[in-house]
């Protein structure tokens, strides 16, 4: 029988290496594709159904709690007001759960790589090996600031040395399986270990480790598991750290997207953001960034060198050339923006044509307005439509066209100049 499973996140810590800006948000709301680094955690523990879930906030915990509310109510966030440890924080995060038995699953919230498959191997190898403390860990050639797990005869787990703890000990430095910060435990076998933590090391702080040591040396089972890609668990200290955790999720979201049969020429220099639908035989050329909650129909192409942003659609058959940013926009079926343009809160419809240059000008420097382009219309290169305003279906307008705001273009007309006017029949028949 499986014993019932509880959640302890901890996430606490302000991330000072990330927090280049004074308006830097705490380490574990900072964006990563889209999505802060604590949802990455929680997809990737989400399916292992915790019948609790406690989070320990600390560092600016007023947007994390926030947060937390909004994107994961399940989670109950619980004070460390003074961040002590990782040790120390999860004493408090146990403190939440005092009547609770079973396993409990730690996870540090830097870990956005953290994969379910690895997070489910981790607990099935503790409940068959009947573990006391099973530790996750993974394999680098150089482990860097990570702590090193030190085995002794027949390879038996002894204990965790953090590496700021071994600078004068080159055997340790040398270990290269690292602590990835995950780890289950029998609750009834944690309790005990985290009282008294020492704080006698090179950080003054009360270290989890610490206590997976003191279950070994009271005789209790530690068992470990190591995750294949190692890399991948490294966890999220500074900015190269960041860089790394986005450049390999973005490769493993292409991935995904590519075997669903979407054409992304260039992975390396595309970037899809998390959350993004695109539709199998879209076309993504390279140097494009599609944000989260964007989605792009069966047969779109997009870019090169395409930003479609804030939720934009794209129905199938739409095209966005190079050097093209939306924003808000809807693009129905057919419709095309092939070069050098800006469609901000914009309807485009089907069929339209938007030509090289045209800017929806959506910003009157308060408010953002609306521009519907109808299906059919042409819009002529450079034209600026300032927001709000609509052109009707099958209209025109001229090369350089300023079309004020509120000055609608009816269906079937064509307007010219600055400001835009109808083009009469007459100026019609010299132009033609
Ligand atoms: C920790 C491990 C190290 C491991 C590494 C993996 C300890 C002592 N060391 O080191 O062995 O290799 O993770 O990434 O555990 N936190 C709190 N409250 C605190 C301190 C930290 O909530 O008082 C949270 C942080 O927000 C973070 C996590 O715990 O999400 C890990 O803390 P961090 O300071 O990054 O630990 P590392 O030095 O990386
Ligand atoms: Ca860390």
């Amino acid at each position: 029988m499986t014993r019932p499973l509880a959640l302890v996140v901890l996430a606490a810590g302000q991330g000072k290496r990330l927090a280049v800006r004074d308006d830097s948000p705490p380490k574990v709301l900072v964006p990563c594709l889209g999505v802060p680094l604590l949802e990455h955690v929680r997809r990737a523990v989400e399916p292992l159904q915790a019948a609790e879930t406690v989070v320990v906030t600390g560092h600016r915990r007023d947007l994390v709690d926030a947060w937390l509310a909004e994107a994961w109510p399940a989670a109950r966030p619980v004070l460390q007001a003074e961040q002590l440890g990782t040790g120390h924080a999860l004493r408090l995060g146990l403190e939440a759960l005092p009547a609770f038995a079973g396993d409990v699953l730690v996870v540090y919230g830097d870990v956005p790589q953290a994969e379910s498959a690895d997070l489910q191997r981790l607990v099935a190898r503790h409940h068959e090996a009947g573990a006391d403390a099973t530790v996750l860990t993974g394999v680098l050639p150089d482990a860097g600031a990570l702590g090193r797990i030190v085995r002794g005869a027949g390879g038996r787990f002894e204990t965790i040395v953090e590496a700021r703890d071994a600078t004068d000990r080159p055997d340790v430095l040398a270990i290269r399986e690292f602590n990835t910060g995950i780890y289950a435990f029998r609750v009834e076998a944690l309790r005990p270990a985290l009282v008294n933590l020492s704080r006698a090391n090179a950080q003054g702080e009360e270290y989890a480790t610490d206590a997976i040591g003191r279950i070994r040396e009271g005789g209790g089972v530690v068992e470990t598991t190591t995750v294949a890609d190692g890399a991948a668990w490294q966890g999220v200290n500074d900015l190269a750290d960041l860089a790394a955790a986005t450049s390999a999720i973005r490769r493993r979201v292409a991935t995904a997207h590519l075997k669903a049969g979407v054409d992304i020429v260039d992975p390396d220099t595309t970037v899809i953001e998390m959350d993004v639908t695109i539709a199998a035989g879209a076309r993504i050329l390279p140097f494009t960034h599609v944000e989260r909650g964007c989605s792009i129909g069966a047969g779109c192409t997009v870019g090169p060198f395409a930003r479609l942003r804030g939720k934009s659609v794209l129905e199938p058959g739409a095209e966005i050339g190079n050097f093209v940013e939306t924003k808000a926009a809807l693009l129905h079926a057919g419709a095309k923006a092939k070069h050098l343009t800006y469609l901000g809160d914009v309807e485009v419809g089907a069929k339209a044509n938007v030509g090289c240059g045209t800017i929806t000008a959506n910003y009157d420097g308060v408010r953002k307005h609306r521009t519907v382009i109808g299906p059919a219309a042409r819009i002529g290169s450079g034209t600026v439509l300032v927001a709000p305003v609509s052109v009707g279906e099958g209209a025109v307008t001229g090369a350089g066209a300023v079309v004020p705001a509120g000055r609608d273009v009816a269906p079937g007309t064509t307007v010219v100049g600055v400001p835009a006017r109808v083009l009469a029949p007459r100026d019609e028949e010299t132009t033609s």
